[in-house]
């Protein structure tokens, strides 16, 4: 079998899309990484739907409108260039040996906010240190970056996560509920790890004796409840995101814990087979909050015609997941910019077109559901 391709010197002209760099990626993967990286649970229903959901929503312009705008939005106090953030991904340096330093200084060039995964396999200080710096040396602003937690089995580790994160500049901690369960699927090859965690004990579904199979294991004993979130709220002064939630009626409870934001998400249809597109549930989850807190969304996100018919849901912001992997497997740290580059100007065009010059004026009025 063919050696995976290593990363591009340059960026070739014919790609100009986000599924453009999906088509060119596989051949830059070993099978394996391939198969973990693209697929869902189940019988991948979830993730057929989250792309399907998008394309039956059609949108519809308004003629001749003044297009004097921007795609600026604020978030918790900070101005974001556009409503996109990289969504937190483990393990990125199975797609590139730079990983998640590759993906942090395209970030910071783009000015684009990036979450990064407690599954990190570069450590947190030096991701934010390398986003600083290059923002520094491009004369741009320090860049977004959150931490995104997985809570581990003691809570002092949790908190040890939570303080570097802090102390490294990291603006917003995203507890993610929604994987603790998951399997882990892929053996990490050698090199790779999740050097966050590095001397602490990991959730592991090992078997146990008297025939249980998950449920009343360890690994359901560590999964995140409800005190875990009024815990975490009160350990930190940082914005709490709590990621992974579907129902208005969890999301009126995380609010009333104190959430300050939540990514409605369905893990890019990698937990529950079944579950709904998330443009399925926003209506539900910003019924439930009342615009209260920021709502943000990801799952199946691939163009810029993709974001505007999410944030005219009612999203405050998306996040992309696979496409980073992709991009950063393609051409490294350029691939990744130029991906949220075309992103951004699919974004534009598509807020052009539309008549809508500012986020704000994205609304419901503007789509409508495609006969097919
Ligand atoms: C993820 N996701 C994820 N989420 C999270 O909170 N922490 C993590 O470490 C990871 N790791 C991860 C790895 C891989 C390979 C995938 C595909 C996904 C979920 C991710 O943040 C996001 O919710 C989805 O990827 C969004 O869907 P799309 O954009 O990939 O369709």
């Amino acid at each position: 079998m063919s050696e995976p391709l290593s990363p591009l010197a340059a960026i070739p002209p014919d790609l100009r899309s986000l599924a453009d760099y999906e088509a060119r990626a596989q051949a830059h993967f070993a099978p394996e990484v391939w198969r973990h990286l693209q697929e869902g649970a189940g019988r991948e229903i979830t993730l057929r739907e989250n792309r399907a959901a998008f394309d039956r929503i059609g949108l519809l312009p308004r003629a001749m409108a003044n297009l004097d705008g921007h795609t600026r939005i604020e978030l918790f106090g900070r101005t974001h260039a556009a409503p996109i953030l990289l969504a937190p991904l483990a393990y990125q340096r199975l797609a590139h040996p730079d990983g998640e330093m590759a993906t942090a200084h395209a970030a910071a060039a783009l000015e684009t906010g990036m979450v990064v995964s407690t599954l990190a396999s570069v450590e947190i200080e030096a991701i934010a240190q390398g986003a600083v710096a290059l923002a520094r040396e491009l004369g741009k602003g320090d860049p977004p970056l959150w931490f995104q937690l997985y809570l581990q089995p003691d809570r002092a580790h949790s908190l040890e996560l939570v303080r570097r994160a802090e102390a490294a500049g990291y603006e917003a901690i995203v507890l993610t509920i929604d994987a603790a369960l998951k399997p882990t699927g892929i053996t990490l090859p050698p090199g790779v790890d999740a050097v966050n965690l590095a001397g602490m004990p990991r959730a592991r579904h090992t078997a146990v004796p008297g025939g249980r199979i998950l449920l009343g294991t360890p690994l359901t004993d560590a999964a995140p409840r409800w005190d875990d979130l009024a815990w975490l709220r009160g350990q930190t002064k940082l914005p709490v995101l709590v990621k992974g939630l579907v129902l208005g009626e969890d999301a009126r409870r995380c609010v009333d814990e104190g959430a300050d934001g939540l990514i409605v998400s369905n893990h890019g249809g990698r937990v529950l087979d079944g579950l709904p597109s998330v443009l399925d549930l926003i209506a539900d989850v910003a019924d439930a909050t009342g615009g209260s807190i920021p709502l943000l969304v990801d799952g199946g996100i691939r163009s810029g015609t993709d974001v505007v018919k999410a944030l005219a849901l009612g999203a405050k912001a998306v996040l992309v997941g696979r496409p980073q992997m992709h991009a950063l497997a393609v051409a490294g740290m350029p691939g990744v910019a130029h991906m949220l580059h075309l992103l951004r100007t699919e974004l534009e065009a598509a807020m052009a077109q539309l008549g809508c010059p500012t986020v704000a004026e994205l609304g419901p009025e503007r789509l409508t559901r495609l006969r097919r």
